[in-house]
């Protein structure tokens, strides 16, 4: 399922109207699946004005609804032909003999539900199918139950939905109680479908559906296994409030995002004594986080590798374990769990010095290289955790040992370890240089901060080794480049908040390359800002 995120509702009414308008273009003779509700509403307002302009034409268009209810008058105004009738049928150069709806009036339901599903057939199926979605998941009204009905039925409504559209009705008894629905196999058989999604009271179904296995109590994540469905939703819809929660080895760093306005950010200690206590204790400090806000989702930013839905991790207590269904016995949301260099990269694509970019790399220079690739605004995803640019060959013959089991691994002369490594050897073998006191100042040790006061003090050697440590970090930047071609490459770790120091020589070696180096503006708190973002 793709996703078009609208700024708000006039956009996406926009962008359903631009793909009606190419389906009737391209085929002047399409069997459009058509929708009710609020939600469609601005759409029929554009492909009016669009036929008005002469830009689209309806007079070769045949339509079919999804749904009515039963039973209903036609004149009853609000029955969906009357819907139908006044948001377009009425507006448009459509030939009315050609436009379907469900008969509210049929005598017999199941004979007209059978003949309805019949003739989509012998019109060759629905070219382009349009639904809302209920707050309760149905599609059409196919309502969540065991066991959906896959073609055109007789269907009861459910409570939420009576309710829901309650507000359309002087009385709550007069809204039926049942309606006539094209079947969710009826649907699927569409050729393309677009679900339309407007609005907070949304949110909590559209997260659902984005994050739940296929199920029949969400009846619309059966759209699922259709290869072409766009979902076009705006921010109040998509987004709700979400919660993001980075497990580090030190500290587990926890954020809420609403849209994209970070609303609270709060840290604790990583409790390694067992996975059990690590799972209680982060679930509990969420929990209070959820009654506080009104989270929707929940993301988690594992360190490790993800296969299967299993994590692997050095750092923590994770040894094959299913980190989703461990969160899943503490919290009633939908849990996404991604690896936290993948977040990383995510929270800066979206929030971050990269959220003008639709395709960037992060790399975090740390005690390895971690590294996450984000292609058009998501995560690029493998098989398992990828993004492992720390792990990219750059000297296959007489490599540095890397503990992954390669040999010449970058992180291995890229990473901040690799550049103290560096600078330790240099001043050993420059016993008059000013990075050699300052080692021995510092009881025989060096760090990333050393290394700069040696540089500042204007040290040739120090100077030196950061120089070939650069030429390091500017070759792997360029394979990347070369592979994946991203618009930005973005840079985080402590290091990094030497800005100067790094980017401008760094841009000077990668001047070649079309492509903008930066510097991470969300640091250290990508990763949980990322997760919430999942
Ligand atoms: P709405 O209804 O567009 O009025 O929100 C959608 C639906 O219930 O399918």
């Amino acid at each position: 399922m793709r996703v078009i995120l609208c700024e708000n509702y006039e956009e996406l009414s926009l962008q359903a109207s631009k793909i009606v308008a190419s389906q009737l273009i391209l085929k002047p003779e399409s069997i459009l699946g058509l929708a009710t509700g609020s939600t469609p509403i601005g759409l029929y307002e554009n492909l009016v004005k669009m036929n008005e302009m002469g830009e689209i034409d309806f007079s070769k268009a045949t339509t079919f609804n999804l749904d009515e209810y039963y039973p209903i008058k036609k004149s009853n105004s609000q029955s969906y032909d009357y819907f139908m009738n006044k948001h377009l049928f009425s507006k448009v150069n459509i030939n009315k003999s050609k436009t379907h709806i469900p008969n509210g009036e049929a005598i017999d339901p199941v004979k007209e539900c059978e003949d309805y599903e019949l003739l989509i057939k012998q019109h060759g199926g629905i070219d382009l199918q349009i639904l809302g979605i209920g707050q309760n998941g149905h599609i059409g009204f196919n309502e969540p139950d065991f066991n959906l009905n896959s073609v055109t039925h007789l269907t009861n409504l459910t409570e939420s939905t009576i309710e829901a559209n309650s507000r359309f009705f002087e009385s709550r008894e007069e809204i039926p109680t049942k309606a006539l629905t094209m079947g969710i196999s009826t649907i699927l058989k569409s050729k393309k479908i677009i679900l339309l999604a407007s609005g907070a009271s949304k949110s909590k179904v559209v997260g659902e559906l984005l994050n739940s296995e296929i199920n029949t109590n969400i009846p619309a994540t059966m759209l699922k296994v259709h290869p072409d469905v766009i979902l076009i939703c705006d921010r109040d819809a998509y987004s709700g409030v979400r919660l993001g929660v980075d497990i580090g080895g030190t500290n587990v760093k926890f954020a809420v995002v609403e849209g994209n306005t970070v609303k609270f950010k709060t840290q604790t200690k990583t409790e390694k004594e067992s996975f059990e206590k690590l799972i209680k204790t982060i679930s509990q400090q969420c929990i209070d986080i959820i009654s506080q806000y009104k989270i929707k989702t929940v993301g988690i930013g594992t360190p490790g590798i993800i296969s299967n839905g299993k994590v692997k991790a050095t750092n923590v207590p994770f040894d094959n374990v299913d980190l989703a269904k461990a969160f899943k016995k503490y919290i009633d949301l939908p849990i996404t769990v991604d690896n936290d260099a993948n977040c990383a990269a995510l929270g800066e694509a979206q929030l971050g010095v990269g959220s003008q970019y639709d395709n960037i790399v992060m790399i975090t220079l740390g005690t390895g290289i971690g590294g996450g690739i984000i292609t058009h605004k998501h995560i690029c995803d493998g098989k398992t955790s990828n993004g492992e640019i720390g792990h990219m060959i750059i000297n296959a013959v007489d490599g540095i040992p890397c503990p992954c089991g390669q040999k010449g691994c970058w992180e291995q002369y890229a990473s901040v370890s690799a550049l103290i490594r560096q600078a330790t050897n240099a001043a050993l073998e420059n016993k008059n240089s000013t990075l050699y006191s300052i080692y021995e100042e510092n009881s025989n040790q060096l760090n990333g901060e050393l290394i700069f006061e040696a540089i500042d003090a204007g040290c040739p050697v120090a100077n030196q080794v950061f120089s070939t440590y650069l030429d390091y970090l500017a070759v792997g930047i360029k394979s990347i480049i070369k592979i994946l071609s991203p618009e930005a490459i973005v840079l985080a770790g402590a290091i990094t908040l030497q800005n100067d120091k790094i980017i401008t020589p760094l841009r000077e070696r990668l001047k070649d390359y079309d492509v903008d180096i930066l510097i991470s503006t969300l640091q250290n708190d990508a990763g949980a800002l990322g997760a919430a973002m999942l």
